[in-house]
């Protein structure tokens, strides 16, 4: 089997390396891609070193599946040429993940709407996805009428960039690299991406409309404020939900603790909640501070935590096509 991962030499496209490696995947033929900056740099992969290539040369080698984490010009230039090659590329970025011939998937949530016909498939954005994990069994049991978000973002996910420019100015260095207009280092920007005509960053935006493509309902009432923290890697959120059945917290909480891929961290009595620090490096999503909201009929809080290198992004590509390995399906 043949794998493609473009982007290998990015901090996301390198995790999806270790992620093949941590999945078994490894008994393959990598065809690892990215800029003409970096063809023929070396990296490592189940032991063996690998020589960095271009996209043609990957797209040339027909792959069975190709993971793409090289931002979204580059997939939609080159998406399609892996497509109609019988590939099926997994898409960790916002290019496809809005059209509506293509299933935008978290597995734990709607694996189901990956059909055989599809090449395409996206992988949704790192705030999108630790979310609905936390939000899926909820939506099914109760159906969530209105979602308030505000996210609290580590800076891995602006890329390397990101982590260089707050690393730099931890130094007290002017940093040569910008992820942000402002420093991030001793500051919280409340900005991510552009901004739209009603005030919204597409950050933003993206937590409304992929959510709602994801939990396959137009009417959940979704508003989001994404913030950016001085925090290396990790994204956290506060979520408020409301539903449109009464629950219980108790029952909320018990299906919390049986959802696929989420840790239930919520102990008060003894300072437990899920933070960062300790989601580092982890593919679970962490839920804590769950509590009813008196301000509404059916509201709740949650505080999700969860690594928006791993499970925000190459975790859930990897899984995707883990998954599609094991369905026998290309
Ligand atoms: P390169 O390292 O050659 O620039 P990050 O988000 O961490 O900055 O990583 C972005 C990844 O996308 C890198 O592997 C980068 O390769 C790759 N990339 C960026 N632009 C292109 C492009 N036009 N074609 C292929 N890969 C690209």
């Amino acid at each position: 089997m043949k794998i493609a991962v473009v982007g290998a030499t990015g901090l996301v496209g390198s995790k999806m390396l270790q992620l093949l490696e941590e999945y078994g995947l490894t008994d393959i033929e990598l065809l690892p891609a990215a800029s003409s900056r970096s063809i023929g740099k070396e990296i490592k992969f189940a032991g063996k070193t690998h020589k960095v290539i271009s996209v043609e040369d990957a797209i040339a080698a027909c792959p069975d599946y190709a993971i793409f984490s090289a931002g979204a010009s580059t997939s939609k230039q080159y998406a399609p040429l892996f497509a109609e090659k019988g590939c099926t590329v997994v898409d960790n970025s916002s290019a496809w993940r809005m059209d509506p011939n293509v299933p935008l998937v978290v597995p734990e949530v709607n694996m189901d709407a990956v059909k055989p016909e599809h090449r395409i498939i996206a992988n949704p954005n790192c705030s999108t996805i630790q979310m609905v994990v936390a939000l899926c069994p909820i939506h099914k049991a109760y159906g969530i009428k209105r979602l308030v978000i505000a996210t609290y973002q580590s800076v891995s996910g602006s890329g390397i960039k990101g982590l260089q420019q707050m690393e730099n100015e931890e130094k007290g260095l002017e940093s040569p690299v910008k992820a942000y207009h402002y420093p991030i280092h001793h500051n919280v920007i409340p900005h991510g991406g552009d901004f739209d005509d009603q005030g919204y960053t597409t950050e933003e935006m993206k937590l409304v409309n992929e959510t709602r493509k994801i939990l396959r309902d137009p009417d959940i009432a979704v508003t989001a404020t994404v913030v950016r923290v001085p925090v290396s890697g990790g994204h956290s959120e506060a979520v408020n939900v409301e539903t449109r059945k009464p629950f219980e917290i108790k029952d909320v909480r018990k299906m919390l603790s049986e959802m696929p891929g989420v840790v239930v961290v919520d102990d008060p009595s003894r300072n437990l909640y899920p933070m960062p620090l300790y989601a580092y490096d982890k593919n679970e999503v962490f839920v804590g501070r769950i509590r009813r909201d008196d301000s509404v009929e059916n509201g709740m809080n949650l505080w999700v935590v969860s690594d928006n290198i791993r499970k925000g992004a190459a975790t859930n590509a990897v899984q995707i096509v883990a998954q599609l390995i094991r369905q026998g399906q290309k």
